[in-house]
C-alpha cells in the first residue's frame, strides 16, 4: 500500500502551478463522445479520474492519443458501444455523464450507478428527471445498471427541484443535440458548468446563460471538433491557498482564475492571511495569528463544499471557536475523527462542526476518507509537530495532480512510500 509520510513544522515558500480543473475535465472529456470530429483537449490534469475516463472512452471505441503530459486528442467517430460497465463506473462519481452523452449521441445508454467519494446518500433522481423531461425512458436494471432510452429527444422546460451540479451538466449533455429549445431553471452555476458550455459551443452548440441559474440550449444536429483548454482547478488552488496560510507560508499560486476564488480569498483574509490577486496568479502570505470564523458551504459563488475540510484545519489552528455548517452533503465530516487523532478539538453534531481552535496538531497515523478529506489531512500534517502517515492516498490521487512533488517544490517534507500492510493497519485505525 502507498502512503504519504509528512514531517511537519516547515513553512511553504515559493511558486506552484495549478493544473486543469478535475471537475471540468471529467465533463469535457466525456462530452467528446458528442463530437463528430477529433477534439484536442489541453490543460488536462494528470489524475486518476481522468485516466479512468480515457480508459472508458477507449473501451467504447474512441481513439485516444496523448500528445503531451496535459494534452490529449480524442476521436469518437467510431464509438459504437453505449454501455459503461460497473467495474469502471464505480471508480468515480462523474461516470454518470456517460448517461447524458451516450443518450445524446445514440438515444440509449446503459451505465452502472456511479461511485466516487462517500459523502452520504448521493441520489441521481434529478439527472433521471431531466432525461425523462427530454423524452427518455429510464429504468434501473439488475446489477445496478441505469438504462436510458429515447426515440427522440425533444427540447423542454426542466425545473431542477434541487441544486445539482451533476444533474445540470447531464441535462446540458442530453439536450445539446435534442430537437428544439431546452430551458434549465434553477441550474448550477459552477465555473466548470460554464467551461463545459464553452467547450460545447466551440464545437457548434448553442448554449446561453451558463453561469446563471437559467440555461437555454437550442438543439443542433451536428457538433464538429474543437481544440479547447480546460480552466484551472479552483479547488486545487484553494487547497494551496489554505496550505500556505496554515503553514505561515509565502506562496505564489500560478495559472489560476482569481475570480473563481473570490469567496475563498475573502474568508482567508478574514481569518488572517494576506491575499494578493494578480491577472492569473494569487499570492498568499501569513505572518500574524489566525482568527476564528464561521463557514457555511453553499453552491457557487458561495463557499465550496470541496474546500470545507481544508478550511476546518486552518480554523483548528485559529484562536477561538468556529462553526462549520455543511449544507450540501450529509456525511462530509468523517475526516474529523482523524484530525482529532492529531490533537484538534472538534465536535460534530449532524451537519455542524464546532471547532475549538488553538490546540497544536501532532503527527499521527490517519486515513484519507475521501478526496478533499485527504487534502485536509496533508495540510494538517504539514502544520503538525512530528510525523504524519496518511493511508488510502488513492483518494487524493483521484483529484490532485502531483500533490507531493508540488508540495516538495514549496519546501515541504512529504514522501510517498510503499509499505506492505501485514497488520491491516488501515482497517484497524
Ligand atoms: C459536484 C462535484 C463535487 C462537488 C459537488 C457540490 C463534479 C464531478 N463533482 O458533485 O466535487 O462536491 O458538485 O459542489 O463536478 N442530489 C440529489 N439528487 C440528484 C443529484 C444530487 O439529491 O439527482 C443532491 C446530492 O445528494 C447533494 C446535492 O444534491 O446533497 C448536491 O449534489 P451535486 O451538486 O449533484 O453534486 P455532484 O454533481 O455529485
Amino acid at each position: 500500500m502507498e502512503r504519504f509520510v509528512i514531517q511537519g513544522g516547515g513553512r511553504l515558500v515559493g511558486e506552484v502551478p495549478i493544473s486543469g480543473a478535475k471537475n471540468a475535465a471529467v465533463a469535457i472529456l466525456t462530452a467528446t463522445v458528442l463530437a463528430e470530429k477529433p477534439c484536442i483537449i489541453e490543460n488536462v490534469p494528470n489524475i486518476r479520474d481522468v485516466s479512468i475516463i480515457l480508459k472508458i472512452l477507449t473501451d467504447i471505441g474512441a481513439v485516444v492519443q496523448t500528445i503531451d503530459r496535459s494534452t490529449v486528442m480524442i476521436d469518437t467517430k467510431h464509438v459504437q458501444k453505449a454501455e459503461v460497465p460497473y467495474e469502471m463506473a464505480r471508480l468515480y462519481r462523474a461516470s454518470y455523464y456517460f448517461l447524458g452523452v451516450l443518450l445524446g449521441r445514440f438515444g440509449r445508454a446503459s451505465v452502472a450507478m456511479p461511485g466516487g467519494c462517500d459523502l452520504g446518500v448521493r441520489p441521481i433522481d434529478l439527472h433521471i428527471k431531466a432525461f425523462e423531461a427530454l423524452g427518455a425512458k429510464v429504468s434501473l436494471e439488475q446489477g445496478g445498471m441505469v438504462d436510458v432510452k429515447a426515440d427522440n429527444l425533444i427540447g423542454t422546460h426542466i425545473y431542477m427541484d434541487g441544486y445539482s451540479v451533476g444533474a445540470t451538466i447531464n441535462a446540458i449533455l442530453a439536450a445539446v443535440k435534442a430537437n428544439g429549445l431546452t430551458v434549465i431553471e434553477n441550474a448550477g452555476k459552477e465555473p466548470h458548468i460554464v467551461d463545459l458550455a464553452n467547450f460545447l459551443n466551440s464545437m457548434g452548440a448553442d448554449i446561453r446563460g451558463a453561469g446563471t441559474d437559467v440555461i437555454k440550449i437550442r438543439g443542433v444536429s451536428h457538433l464538429g471538433g474543437a481544440t479547447y483548454s480546460i480552466i484551472p482547478d479552483q479547488i486545487e488552488t484553494g487547497t494551496f491557498m489554505v496550505a500556505a496560510a496554515a503553514t505561515r507560508g509565502n506562496v505564489l499560486i500560478k495559472n489560476v482564475i482569481p475570480k473563481h476564488l473570490e469567496c475563498i480569498t475573502a474568508k482567508l483574509r478574514k481569518i488572517g492571511a494576506v491575499v494578493e490577486e494578480f491577472d492569473d496568479s494569487i499570492k498568499v502570505v501569513r505572518t500574524g495569528g489566525l482568527l476564528k470564523d464561521n463557514i457555511k458551504t453553499m453552491p457557487h459563488p458561495g463557499f465550496p463544499t470541496d474546500m470545507q475540510a481544508q478550511i476546518t484545519v486552518l480554523l483548528a489552528l485559529a484562536q477561538g471557536t468556529s462553526i462549520i455548517t455543511e449544507s450540501i452533503f450529509d456525511n462530509r465530516f468523517r475526516y474529523v475523527e482523524h484530525l482529532r487523532h492529531m490533537g484538534a478539538h472538534i465536535q460534530v453534531d449532524g451537519n455542524i462542526a464546532i471547532v475549538e481552535g488553538g490546540h497544536p496538531l501532532k503527527g499521527a497515523p490517519v486515513i484519507a476518507t475521501d478526496l478533499r478529506a485527504g487534502a485536509a489531512l496533508i495540510i494538517a500534517g504539514l502544520c503538525a509537530q512530528g510525523t504524519t502517515y496518511i493511508e488510502d492516498i488513492y483518494h487524493i490521487e483521484r483529484g490532485y495532480e502531483d500533490m507531493e512533488s508540488k508540495l516538495c517544490g514549496l519546501g515541504a517534507d512529504i514522501k510517498k512510500i510503499y509499505t506492505p500492510d501485514p497488520l491491516g493497519m488501515s482497517q484497524a485505525l
